[in-house]
């Protein structure tokens, strides 16, 4: 499936990785329908795409709030028609260690990574279902994979958004609705670019936002990359607490 002439949403399209998915769908043809909180850079990307010849709307939102989300999605809906793809990208990384528990970074990185995905997939769900036809995607993260240490909720709030959409996608076999879990691992964005860590295999955004992209039109169950990194990551799920405490001290995943 190419991406020309489909209306894409794409959340957390004001940096990053969403960033470059918006630019380069635009640059395929796509409708693109943007979604952040920042305004600001939210209108530089929709000028940078116009400039270039291409089809964007966008959206001040938060994910992480159920009401606001649905009348950004209903906004760009007014403008860009019924909506083929959504790709809930929107996420924050945020220490959350054991001593002290940061358990406002927990209560934050649910809300936003996981409850974001599921209000974003919520607001074009129903239409899809009705039409028999749309791709719902979810960038979770290599992190999904493994608890690490001071890292605990940003892995847990991805498992739950790849555990959710495992399920989301069985339901949906054949209702024309398809569901992808995309898991990269380190990508150069501002999110990953605070941390002091060894970040192996690190990617651009824009190469990691072509990556996807390619692999979304074969619409795959889930999509991890770069494969070294999933290598590595099974490695770790299989490896002794001790060894990763000694690679891990604090948390080398994504925090701001
Ligand atoms: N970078 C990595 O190594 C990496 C690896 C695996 C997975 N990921 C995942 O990939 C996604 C994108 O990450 P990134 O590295 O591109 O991060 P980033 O550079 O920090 O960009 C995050 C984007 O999400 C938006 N956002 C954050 N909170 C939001 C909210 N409550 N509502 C709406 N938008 C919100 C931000 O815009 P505003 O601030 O304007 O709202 C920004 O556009 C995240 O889900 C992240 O967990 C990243």
């Amino acid at each position: 499936m190419s991406f020309a002439n489909r209306a894409v949403i794409v959340t957390g399209a004001s940096g990053g990785i969403g960033w470059a998915l918006a630019q380069q769908l635009a640059a395929q043809g796509a409708r693109v329908g943007a979604i952040a909180r920042r305004a600001e850079q939210l209108a530089e990307l929709e000028q940078s795409v116009r400039m270039t010849g291409g089809t964007i709307a966008t959206a001040v939102g938060d994910v992480g709030d159920r009401e606001a989300i649905h009348a950004a999605v209903r906004s760009l809906t007014e403008k860009l028609g019924p909506i083929d793809v959504m790709i809930a990208n929107a996420g924050v990384g945020v220490p959350s260690g054991a001593d002290p528990m940061q358990v406002h970074n927990v209560e934050t990185m649910m809300r936003v990574n996981f409850l974001g995905v599921v209000y974003s997939l919520e607001t074009v769900l129903p239409e899809m279902l009705r039409r028999r036809s749309g791709h719902l995607v979810a960038i979770s993260s290599m992190a999904a994979y493994k608890g690490l240490p001071g890292s605990a909720g940003y892995c847990a709030s991805k498992a739950a958004v790849s555990s959710y959409c495992e399920g989301l996608r069985i339901e949906l076999r054949s209702r024309g609705v398809a569901v992808t879990t995309v898991c990269p691992g380190f990508i150069d964005t501002p999110m990953t670019a605070k941390n002091d860590r060894a970040m192996p295999f690190l990617m651009s955004a824009d190469r990691a936002a072509r990556r996807i992209l390619r692999a979304l039109e074969r619409r795959p169950a889930v999509y991890d990359f770069p494969k070294r990194m999933r290598f590595l990551m099974w490695l770790a799920k299989w490896a002794p607490d001790r060894t990763i405490a000694r690679q891990i001290p604090a948390g080398a995943i994504p925090r701001e």
